[in-house]
């Protein structure tokens, strides 16, 4: 019985869903489709920040600990995200956090109750989640404030002892292809590497607007390669295609859509670095362009009646 997550495995390959808490719990059809057709899950919310560590002495494991028991209880592979950002951060993060050396108390204590919490369940950390702008500077965080770029490097330090066996990732968006931020970030994450801190992969978000002209298959793949050439590993970890600004019939939107995912799939597939994809939610009701952009977005492969949409055949065939 083909699925895309099984069609996946067979090629070496995971295929992977962004999962929250609440439809998990309250609609067996969404469990049901996430069992089926997926083989990996990210914890789309619940082990962010502002989720999961509440007050300074606080945590709350609860959700996140349902979500991974799920994907366990389905031979599931897990990935957690992200164990430092500078968003979804709790309030008293603000106020305790003042200078240097409590930002790195505060952060050291994040990263490692997290990762120990789960060491040996979850098999993959965005430790790092978009630490740079557009234009390769250093985006401004709360923790680039008062530790400095070190921050990135301890983070990854911090998570190895904590969780020895877990696979770390940097994570972006943008980065899918070669620009200003990529080549900014390739040349500290590599820096950093060669002088021996553990990151194994690079995350890219690949969020695509598929009336954006500037995606390419063949540019993705040389930037895999290059990340591969390094020893780095590659996942494409939130993909979704949005629709709402292609001028075009409902029809041939969905069709570029199925393109779109079929080219990213297979550039996937036709890299070694890269180990597999995740998709930014399951249907387009719980997607978040769905909830902060359009409802035309529509950028998942099933609709909000959970059927599958041309670009989940597009996508099977491909594996
Ligand atoms: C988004 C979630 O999908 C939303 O439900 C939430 O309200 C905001 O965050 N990049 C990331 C993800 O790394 O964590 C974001 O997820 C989407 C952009």
């Amino acid at each position: 019985n083909a699925s895309l997550g099984k069609n996946a495995e067979e090629t070496g390959h995971y295929l992977g869903a962004s999962v929250r808490w609440d439809p998990l719990t309250e609609n067996e059809k969404y469990e049901s489709l996430l069992v089926e057709e997926f083989s990996s899950v990210t914890v789309e919310n619940e082990m962010k920040m502002d989720a999961a560590h509440p007050a300074p002495e606080e945590y709350n494991f609860q959700k996140a600990d349902e979500i991974v028991q799920a994907a366990e209880q389905n031979n599931m592979k897990v990935r957690g995200h992200p164990l430092v950002w500078g968003e979804a951060l709790p309030e008293w993060v603000y106020e305790t956090v003042v200078d240097e050396q409590s930002a790195r108390k505060v952060l050291k204590d994040h990263v490692q109750t997290m990762a120990g919490h789960y060491r040996e369940r979850v098999n993959e950390w965005d430790v790092v989640n978009e630490a740079w702008n557009d234009d390769g500077s250093y985006r401004e965080t709360i923790w680039l404030e008062h530790i400095g770029p070190e921050y990135i490097p301890l983070a990854f330090e911090w998570a190895r002892e904590a969780a020895p066996e877990a696979k770390l990732y940097y994570n972006d968006y943008g980065n899918e292809m070669t620009n200003e931020k990529t080549e900014a970030m390739f040349a500290a994450l590599k820096r950093w590497k060669d002088e021996g801190v553990p990151i194994d992969g690079i995350g890219m978000q690949t969020h695509i607007d598929a009336a954006d002209p500037r995606f390419s298959k063949e540019k993705m793949q040389k930037n895999l390669r290059r990340w591969g050439a390094e020893g780095f590993e590659t996942a494409v970890t939130e993909l979704d295609v949005k629709l709402q600004n292609l001028d075009a019939s409902r029809e041939e939107r969905l069709e570029k859509q199925a393109d779109i995912y079929a080219d990213v799939t297979s550039a996937c597939m036709e890299e070694p670095s890269c180990k597999g994809l995740t998709v930014w939610g399951v249907g387009d009701t719980e997607s978040w362009v769905t909830e902060q952009e359009a409802a035309s977005g529509e950028p998942l492969l099933f609709d909000s009646s959970w059927k599958a949409k041309p670009a989940y055949e597009r996508i099977k065939r491909t594996f």
